[in-house]
């Protein structure tokens, strides 16, 4: 029966843009009953990847169709260096050869690569068509498919094109993280981690007692951490969905993130393991700051370690290069940047930093 397994549904409260997340395990199949329920058109099409498309594609495809959907496949290659302008255009270019209309879904398929990117179109192909996130990493979802962030990359940096474009409803199936490779499980368990730090001891608390479990992929254990996260991101998104201030928090271990991931070219660290090594650093920040207790900032280090997530700067990049790659942040004001600090397990502040304290803390931080 349609909608059977599908265990959880939260929703993302923003008025007339509010939508669903449903979670469940094995509910991929339930995307065209999902997508009926929309009233939306009767062609679609799908964004994915070639890593993704021979896993989950066909599951997906047989559910639009079964639901009488014609439905178009657009595969870009795997790889965050294909989230740029270019293999935009290759999707408009399918879009219009489709013949897509205004009514007409587009279905983000995969992780946030394909999500960022698949969104940005749909939010830009005739001035915008509903659009629908299947995210299949760790990182999409419990963060990436949430919250209407979209976009590609620019030469000059990360997300620098992009717009807030919401979908119409989101669709986690924890099943596809077994085939998801390893690294890229443990780089989406520090995003889990982050949600606990900043904003709730409870799932903090559950991920140190239950992280062997969820290493295992236990599926009712990864149903309740995606919905608990999901749930804290709709909760942040309803509250400030374009950043204008509260959502910053999310940014917990981003500045220092962001720069231990240009600094290596994007190459040496996955995104959430810059943001490991982020969250480190803003915990020892803090704590050397007298904001929190150093038991605290230690409770925080030792999970991500446990986690086998990486903890520490590397040693060429710390001092003046790490300060100056903070300072060309996009995020930047006045000279100084808005940190996110760490008080205690579940609570946070933002803390107006200077890059060179963040360069000269570095030094020392191990
Ligand atoms: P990704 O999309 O590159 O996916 C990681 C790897 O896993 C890729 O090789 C992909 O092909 C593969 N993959 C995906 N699902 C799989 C599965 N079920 N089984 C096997 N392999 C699978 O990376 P990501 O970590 O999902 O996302 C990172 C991107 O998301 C970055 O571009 C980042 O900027 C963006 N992001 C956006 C937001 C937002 O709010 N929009 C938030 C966080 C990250
Ligand atoms: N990933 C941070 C945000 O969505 O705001």
């Amino acid at each position: 029966m349609a909608g059977k397994k599908i265990e959880e549904t939260l929703t993302v409260s923003l008025g007339e843009r509010s939508y669903p997340i449903y979670i469940g395990k094995g509910i991929l199949g339930e995307v065209g009953a999902k997508l009926r329920e929309l009233r939306c058109g009767t062609s679609a099409a799908v964004v994915t990847n070639n890593v993704v498309a021979p896993l989950y594609l066909g599951k997906v495809v047989r559910s639009l169709r079964d639901h009488g959907f014609e439905t178009t496949t657009i595969e870009i290659p795997d790889g965050e260096e294909h989230k740029n302008l270019a293999w935009l255009t290759f999707v408009y270019d399918r879009l219009v050869d489709a013949r897509l209309e205004r009514n007409s879904p587009i279905l983000a398929l995969g992780g946030g690569v394909v999500g960022d990117l698949a969104g940005f179109a749909a939010a830009t192909f005739l001035r915008g068509v509903p659009f629908v996130q299947l995210p299949t990493t760790l990182v999409a979802q419990v963060d990436a498919s949430v919250g209407g962030k979209t976009g590609v990359n620019h030469p000059e940096g990360k997300n620098l094109i992009g717009a807030f474009y919401q979908p119409r409803f989101v669709l986690v199936d924890v099943r596809t993280l077994k085939t998801l490779p390893k690294r890229e499980f443990t780089a989406g368990l520090a995003e889990v981690v982050k949600y606990g730090v900043i904003l709730d001891p409870d799932l903090f608390a559950l991920v140190e007692e239950r992280l062997p479990a969820l290493q295992a992929l236990d599926e009712d254990l990864l149903v309740q951490v995606v919905r608990t996260c999901c749930a804290i991101k709709a909760l942040v998104v309803a509250e400030d969905e374009r950043e204008s201030g509260f959502r910053a928090v999310l940014n917990f271990g981003h500045t220092v993130g962001h720069a231990v991931e240009s600094l290596t070219e994007y190459r040496r660290y996955l995104h959430g393991e810059a943001v490991a090594i982020g969250m480190a650093f803003a915990a020892r920040f803090s704590a050397a700051r007298g904001l929190c207790k150093q038991e605290t900032a230690e409770r925080v280090v030792r999970l991500l370690k446990r986690a086998h997530l990486p903890v520490t700067i590397p040693k060429e990049i710390r001092g003046k290069p790490l300060a100056l790659a903070v300072e060309t942040d996009k995020k930047i004001r006045g000279g100084k940047i808005r940190f996110v600090a760490l008080e205690d397990i579940g609570r946070t502040r933002f803390l107006e930093v200077d890059p060179e304290e963040i360069g000269e803390f570095s030094q020392r931080s191990d």
